[in-house]
C-alpha cells in the first residue's frame, strides 16, 4: 500500500506542478512551433531564451553580423558601442536577403560609452508568434541576464517598425527590397 501511496502522490504532485506552470505563464502554451521543437530551438519566453543563447548554444561563439566587427559604433537607444551576434539561421537569412527564417535569433551586447557592458538585447523570430510584427520575440536583459523586457515589447516594435520593409532589422539589409 505504501507504494500506491507513493506513487499516487507523485502524481498528484506532477499535475500540480504542471497546473502552477502554466498559471504561471499561460502564453507559454501556444507559440512553440513543432518544427521548432525539433530543431531544438527555445520557446518564446525570455527565460528560456536566456537558457538557450547561454548555455545551450552560447552566443559568444556565434559569427557576429557580417561586416561588424567587435564594439563597432552604435546609436540611441541601444549604446555607444554595439556587438551583434547571429546564430546560424540568422546568418543564412542574412546572406540571402529574403527577409529572416524562422529560427533566426540575433543577439546585441550593448556598451556605454566608457565601455562597460550595459544590456543584451535579443530579436528571436517564432512562426506563427506575432503575425502582426513579422513573428519577431523581443527580449532584453541586463548585464547578469536577468530579464528586463519580454515578448511583444511595443516599445522595440514601435522603432522598428521603421524599417519593417528590411523585416525589423536596422543593422544591415536583410530583404530584397
Ligand atoms: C528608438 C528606437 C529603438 C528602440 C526603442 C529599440 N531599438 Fe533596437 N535598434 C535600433 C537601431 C537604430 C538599431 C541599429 C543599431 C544601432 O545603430 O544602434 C537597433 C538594432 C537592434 C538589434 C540588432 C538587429 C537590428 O535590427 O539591426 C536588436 C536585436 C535590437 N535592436 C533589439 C531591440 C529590442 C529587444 C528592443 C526593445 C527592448 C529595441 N531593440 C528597441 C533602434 C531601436
Amino acid at each position: 500500500m505504501k507504494k500506491y501511496a507513493a506513487i499516487l502522490s507523485a502524481v498528484v504532485f506532477i499535475a500540480v506542478a504542471a497546473v502552477a506552470a502554466y498559471a504561471a505563464h499561460p502564453e507559454q502554451t501556444t507559440i512553440i512551433p513543432f518544427e521548432s521543437i525539433l530543431k531544438h530551438m527555445p520557446w518564446a519566453a525570455g527565460g528560456d531564451v536566456r537558457y538557450h543563447i547561454t548555455v545551450h548554444m552560447p552566443y559568444e561563439k556565434w559569427a557576429k553580423w557580417p561586416g561588424k566587427g567587435e564594439k563597432y559604433a552604435g546609436k540611441e537607444p541601444h549604446g555607444a558601442f554595439l556587438t551583434t551576434y547571429v546564430n546560424e539561421v540568422a546568418l543564412d537569412s542574412i546572406n540571402k536577403s529574403q527577409g529572416m527564417s524562422d529560427s533566426s535569433i540575433i543577439v546585441k551586447e550593448n556598451y556605454e560609452s566608457n565601455k562597460q557592458l550595459a544590456a543584451i538585447t535579443v530579436m528571436y523570430k517564432v512562426k506563427g508568434y506575432n503575425p502582426d510584427g513579422n513573428d519577431w520575440f523581443w527580449a532584453k536583459y541586463d548585464p547578469q541576464f536577468n530579464i528586463l523586457a519580454e515578448g511583444k515589447v511595443e516599445a522595440c516594435i514601435k522603432c522598428h517598425a521603421s524599417v519593417k520593409d528590411n523585416d525589423y532589422i536596422f543593422t544591415g539589409k536583410v530583404t530584397g527590397k
